[in-house]
């Protein structure tokens, strides 16, 4: 069709023009830090493998063994054949972690937000969403078809305002934010919120994809203060420090027997391959039996930080915000002339205006290769983003 040709044609070139139009780049992870990238060996400060366990050969051994049991694919919903033994293993093991009653696992995390968030509120309901929450968030408050409104980021004040404001006007109400912020690094107030939402009746979900196995001895963002946050509805991914791949809920019984009913992501797709449900629980055994090697990651991202001087990161994604999306492009050819991979995130993951280089830390990064990352950073990318702004 020659218009819908022309439709993508003309679109490409709008976001060429921006600056924001994206290519996939092959990339091999040879190991949980190196790639090869365009015939280059770089260390990779851009993966959510906090723990490396993507390549733990405890890891591997799971899910090889399981697929030689096993099979590949799972075959079919987990509602129709899907569901292995080893999900029942795994839900367990995840509630018991998060002190929750019960879990359900989906097929990513991105599918948990689609699937929850409809599954529990909808038309004239109200979702309150912190504004720099993970695009899957956003995407399943619209699907809800509920009222959506934005608070202002990390900001139970605002959340406290617009429910004394609006709340008496819907019947539910749901608190969604990341616990850990995937593009900034913060961690949500999340003891703050609760009370509030507790205050409201309201109910609190957390988006731990970036908190669990790194934070709060690796149980989450919710145990990153001396008192446990009451969240309801904890709910992450197994694809970044577990390694593997898929999402979960971790709440009541009743509401992950209602999420296994009405969740449509949950129901209408094909489980995970037992041999991932598998990897995940390897990767969940080491990271309860070695709490120390769980706070290895933000230990490294502490140790960049001091020496590149910038703030205290609360956990192991550290951003240096650069502006425009083609300062950021710039940055990121630069440190990989140096050998370091760090891409530049750019909107519409960001806002406008924010583009960055956003630096993750893992456990097993040298820790002079750190020291090394710091001094380029220190002396070329914030001194040339520094002079930059003093030349406006
Ligand atoms: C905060 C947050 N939530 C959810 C997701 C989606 O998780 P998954 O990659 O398992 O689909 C991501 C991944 O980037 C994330 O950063």
């Amino acid at each position: 069709m020659r218009s819908l040709d022309e439709f993508a044609t003309a679109k490409l070139r709008e976001l060429e023009r921006n600056s924001l139009r994206r290519a996939l780049v092959d990339t091999t992870r040879v190991t949980g830090i190196w790639m090869l990238r365009n015939g280059r060996r770089l260390l990779s400060f851009s993966c959510n493998d906090y723990l490396n366990l993507t390549h733990h050969p405890a890891v591997k051994e799971a899910a090889i063994e399981a697929v030689r049991a096993y099979g590949v694919g799972a075959g079919a919903s987990r509602f129709v054949t899907g569901n292995h033994p080893l999900f029942g293993e795994l839900e367990r093991r995840l509630a018991a972690f998060k002190d929750a009653q019960a879990c359900c696992v989906f097929g990513s995390g991105y599918l948990a937000n689609l699937g929850i968030i409809p599954a529990l509120v909808g038309a004239n309901d109200l979702v309150l969403i912190d504004e720099l929450s993970h695009a899957c968030l956003w995407t399943g408050a619209r699907l809800s078809r509920a009222v959506g409104v934005p608070f202002r980021h990390a900001d139970a004040s605002h959340v406290e305002e617009l429910l004394a404001e609006r709340r008496r006007d819907h019947e539910r109400a749901l608190i969604v934010t990341d616990g850990v912020f995937s593009m900034d690094g913060d961690i949500a107030p999340l003891p703050a919120l609760a009370e509030t939402a507790e205050r409201h009746d309201a109910w609190l979900m957390s988006d731990d994809a970036h908190g669990l196995g790194v934070i709060g001895g690796g149980r989450g963002s919710n145990f990153a203060n001396a008192t446990q946050a009451d969240v309801p509805l904890q709910m992450g991914t197994l694809s970044k420090a577990l390694g593997a791949y898929g999402g979960y809920l971790c709440a009541s019984t009743a509401v992950i027997d209602l999420i296994r009913n009405r969740a449509r992501t949950a129901i209408y797709s094909t489980g995970l391959p037992p041999a991932i449900v598998a990897a995940a629980i390897a990767a969940l055994d080491l990271i309860q039996r070695e709490p120390l090697y769980a706070a290895l990651p933000l230990e490294k991202a502490k140790a960049f930080a001091r020496a590149a001087g910038l703030p205290e990161p609360a956990s192991p994604i550290v951003p240096i915000v650069l502006g425009e999306a083609e300062a950021a492009l710039k940055a990121s050819t630069l440190l990989e002339e140096y050998g370091f991979l760090v891409t530049a995130i750019r909107p519409p993951t960001v806002p406008r205006g924010t583009a960055r280089l956003r630096l993750t830390f893992t456990a097993q990064h040298p820790d002079d290769e750190v020291a090394r990352l710091a001094e380029v950073v220190r002396s070329e990318v914030l001194a040339g983003a520094a002079s930059a702004i003093a030349a406006q």
